[in-house]
Parts: C-alpha cells; structure tokens; sequence
C-alpha cells in the first residue's frame, strides 16, 4: 500500500510565516497606486505577457498586464475573489476564446511566439499549455483511455505498445502508477477525488505540455490528497513551467518560487515569493496576505 503522506514532511519550499511580515513600513507603496510593482520581468522567460486586457463585454476583468513567466519555475496567482485571477490564467492557453462575451487584447509570447497570431492552432496550443480545474473532471471513460486520449488524437503514439508506455510513464509522473496499475480498465470516475486529480495531471502531461495550468488545482481536496498534488507540483517543476491560482496563501508560499498577486482586475504585484509574504512592496499585496481583507 502507499505510504500516507505527512503533510508536515511537504518540501517547504519558503518557510516564512504572514505573521512574519513586517508592519508599518514606510517604504510600501500606497494601496492608490495601481500599477504592478515588484520584477514583473525575468532572465529566462517561457511566456511573456504584453499589456493583456481581458474583457466581459465593455466590462474589463483583467487591465494591462505584463508577466514574464520563467521556465522550470512554479508562479502563484493569488488575490481576493473576482480579482480575475482564472481569466489570466485562460488567456495562456487561450481558453478565453471559448466564452463567446469573453475578448482577450494585448500580446502574450510563448517562446517568442505569439500565441493569439494568426495560424496558431488552439488544439495544438492547449497540449502544449495543459490544464488542471479546480474541479477533476476526469472522461467517463477508463483510466488508460483517459490518458491515451490525448497522445491518440495527436498522433504522439503508432501502435498500442507506444500507447501503453506514454500511459505508464505519465500516470508514473503524476505519482498515481502504483495505485491503479492493476486497475487501468476501469473507469476514471471511480476513483478518490485527489486520485482523478492526479489522473488529470496524468492527462496533461501525457501529450508533451511545455507549460501546466493549475485552477485551485487542490481546492476540492482533503489535506492529504493536497499534500500529494503540491508534492506532485514540486517535482513537476524540474521539466514543466506551472502556474498555480490559489487561495491558500501556506499553498503559494510553499510550492512557488513567484508570486503574483491581483487585486480588482490589476497585477499589482510580482517577486520572489519569499520577498512577496516577507516584505511586500506594494500596500495592497500587504493588506492581503496579513488577512486585512480577501
Ligand atoms: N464567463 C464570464 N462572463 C462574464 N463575466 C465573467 C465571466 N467569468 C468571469 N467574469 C467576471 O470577471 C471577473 C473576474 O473573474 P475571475 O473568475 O477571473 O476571478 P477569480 O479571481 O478567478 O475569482 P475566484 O477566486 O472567485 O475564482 C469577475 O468580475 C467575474 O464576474
Ligand atoms: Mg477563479
């Protein structure tokens, strides 16, 4: 049997506590000044976002963002509810276009290239920036099917043997192999609500991502099957870029190397995460992770 995971043996990643962070500072921007501070750029970027708008109709949900996201690094989205962390996040792999009200302005590279230009493939586009929901919703179909999927319809595989090893080595990948390795037939349902989570990621991985997007990925999650996914995410770093909302502050600071925090539709910051729940620069971020509101 699988060995039950100690949530408290978590790589901590920052070890540093909200209440750790110092008050009354007078070098903290004020809350009036809305545009983003911190290191919004960095060395080695996988996607760079230009001024990206994003609107509901004539309603703005997202102003003018601009975010290096590195490779090989996991990037936080925190902020309060409504503050349009997840129509960020669906501008990356253009999930926005699927929302009819929904219009995405501004540029957004991936490697240099722009992925709103014209002959981009958004099937193509979606496997290269694989998606997690806050929800798992795995097909209803069986646990291997779920995984080959993907590599079927993309042509990553010629012969069920292939199949069989892309399956073995993603659902290995996503820490799941050695609970449903003698189960593969049957459905992806049935499994717990942290294992299709897994199998999710399992899904993503299986058709070559370049980058994961995670939507409170552990949100409907008991705190073990949480400890699993934010040790899954930690490994997962070393050959994927991830971006992460969260609501869970601990969450951010334990499995991010970055941090970005919106607040009303504006990035008000980026930095290292251990600088963002140490010495945030901006009052809002501060206001935010000390519990002032949210
Ligand atoms: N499909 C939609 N149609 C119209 N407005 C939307 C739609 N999706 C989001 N919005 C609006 O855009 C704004 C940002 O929403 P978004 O879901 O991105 O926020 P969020 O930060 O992810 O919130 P939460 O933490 O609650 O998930 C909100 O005002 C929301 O009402
Ligand atoms: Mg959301």
């Amino acid at each position: 049997m699988d060995s039950i995971v100690n949530p408290t043996n978590i790589p901590a990643v920052h070890t540093t506590s909200i209440s750790d962070v110092v008050k009354d500072r007078s070098d903290v921007v004020s809350r009036e000044n809305r545009s983003t501070v911190g290191e919004t750029i960095v060395e080695d970027p996988r996607i760079s976002c230009l001024d990206v708008n994003v609107y509901y109709g004539e309603k703005p949900a997202i102003r003018q963002v601009g975010l290096e996201i590195a490779r090989n690094q996991v990037i936080a989205m925190i902020g309060p509810s409504g503050c349009g962390k997840s129509s960020f996040l669906r501008c990356l792999n253009r999930m926005n276009d699927t929302i009819p009200a929904c219009q995405v302005t501004g540029k957004i590279l991936m490697d240099g290239q722009d992925i709103n230009g014209k002959g981009i493939d958004t099937v193509l586009l979606r496997a290269e920036v694989g998606m997690v929901f806050q929800k798992p919703n795995p097909f209803p179909k069986s646990i291997w099917e779920n995984v080959a999927f993907g590599p079927r319809i993309h042509g990553l595989a010629q012969t069920k043997k292939e199949l069989d090893e892309i399956v073995e080595k993603s659902l290995i990948q996503a820490g799941l192999w050695d609970e449903v390795k003698d189960r593969l037939n049957q459905p992806g349902t049935g499994l717990s609500g942290g294992q299709q989570q897994r199998l999710c990621i399992a899904r993503a991985i299986a058709v070559n991502p370049e980058v994961i997007l995670m939507d409170e990925p552990c949100s409907a999650l008991d705190p073990i099957a949480t400890a699993k996914i934010e040790e899954l995410i930690d490994k997962l770093r070393l050959d994927y870029t991830i971006c992460v909302v969260t609501h869970s502050m601990q969450q951010a600071a334990r499995i991010s190397q970055r941090t970005a925090f919106f607040h009303l539709g504006d990035l008000i910051e980026v930095g290292e995460t251990k600088q963002i729940f140490t010495k945030p620069l901006h009052h809002l971020t501060e206001d935010y992770i000390t519990g002032r509101f949210g």
